[in-house]
């Protein structure tokens, strides 16, 4: 049976970690899975602009022996000049696999139901889950994988990011706190589903509403844009009302002295992050990035191989 990436959701520990390693092996030499996926054909569908995605997937898939191909918004219009299903099942005859950015979720979960071959969800409004799976890959490396009791503290809108850091927190046993203003709260499903995964680790996730305080002790202070991409609109009402949720160097001392600062990238500067933050020597947001490339060749590698 085919295999998708679509959610954290859908994983178990086992196969988190076992991802890590095995990116974490492609990392060490790149060119020992040089013809690991030899031929095969990954199709890029964006929806919404993209640099670390779109340049991850495009070179991870060359660096492992495949090809890409990128769809830009205007070329396909998902759903609109032809159906989701009949894209689908065009596709499916001529690539291996298909990666999508796109608005709705539903919209990678139909793909997945009418296409043949792997589907990747390279970000939907619901969740990044590659994202998630890079960032801890990161901490993995970091304390050279003893995450337990680790204590990850989310500060600013609960979005999609937010909802895979809480998934994958969870599975691995990592606590994750989402503090955000009253009203961005993380979506109900995304945070029962945490918690239910929770029971099995151990890991605390909650959702408070308290900038400095909930970051005490915080091993990890992780942020994003206060406006995702499809809310542009609402970007100057969302500022005032996160404003004090920035990640500060006021915001940074109540955390533990040698936390980490991540944030998925791209970054408003002077909004949800200082300059003097994302610039400390905490920051390890273009470890993060870099993952990016590593841990979806793990996934893509997994999916597509024979
Ligand atoms: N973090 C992330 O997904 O970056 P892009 O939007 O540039 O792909
Ligand atoms: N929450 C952001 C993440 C960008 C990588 C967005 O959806 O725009």
């Amino acid at each position: 049976m085919k295999k998708d990436f679509l959610s954290i959701f859908d994983l178990t520990k086992e196969e988190i970690i076992n991802t890590f390693e095995i990116a974490k092996d492609m990392k060490a030499d790149r060119r020992k899975y040089a013809e690991a996926l030899k031929g095969e054909a990954l199709a890029l569908i964006f929806e919404k602009p993209s640099l670390r995605t779109r340049t991850s997937f495009d070179i991870g898939i060359q660096q492992l022996g495949g090809y890409s191909l990128y769809l830009s918004p205007n070329e396909i219009s998902l759903g609109k000049r032809e159906s989701v299903h009949d894209v689908a099942k065009n596709l499916e005859r001529m690539v291996q696999g298909i990666m999508i950015r796109t608005f709705g979720h539903h919209i990678v979960e139909d793909m997945a139901k009418y296409a043949r071959i792997p589907i990747i969800n390279g970000l939907t409004d619901y969740s990044h889950p590659c994202q998630a799976m890079a960032d801890f890959m990161t901490l993995y490396e970091k304390r050279n994988g003893d995450l337990k009791g680790m204590k990850l503290v989310y500060v600013g809108d609960g979005n999609n990011v937010a909802h895979s850091l809480m998934a994958c927190g969870a599975r691995l046993g990592v606590d994750v706190t989402v503090n955000c203003p009253r009203g961005f709260e993380p979506n109900l499903i995304a945070f029962q589903d945490a918690t239910e995964a929770a029971k099995a680790t151990g890991a605390k996730i909650q959702v408070v509403h308290c900038p400095k305080e909930a970051c005490k002790d915080a091993d990890v202070i992780y942020t994003d844009v206060w406006a995702s991409m499809g809310q542009e609109s609402e970007a100057a009402a969302r500022k005032k009302l996160f404003m004090d949720y920035q990640v500060n160097d006021t915001l940074m001392s109540y955390a533990k002295k040698d936390a980490y600062f991540m944030h998925c990238l791209p970054a408003h500067r002077g909004d949800e992050v200082t300059d003097s933050v994302i610039d400390s020597p905490q920051s390890i947001v273009f470890d993060e990035a870099e993952n990016r490339l590593h841990a979806q060749k793990a996934i893509v590698y997994q999916l597509m191989k024979k």
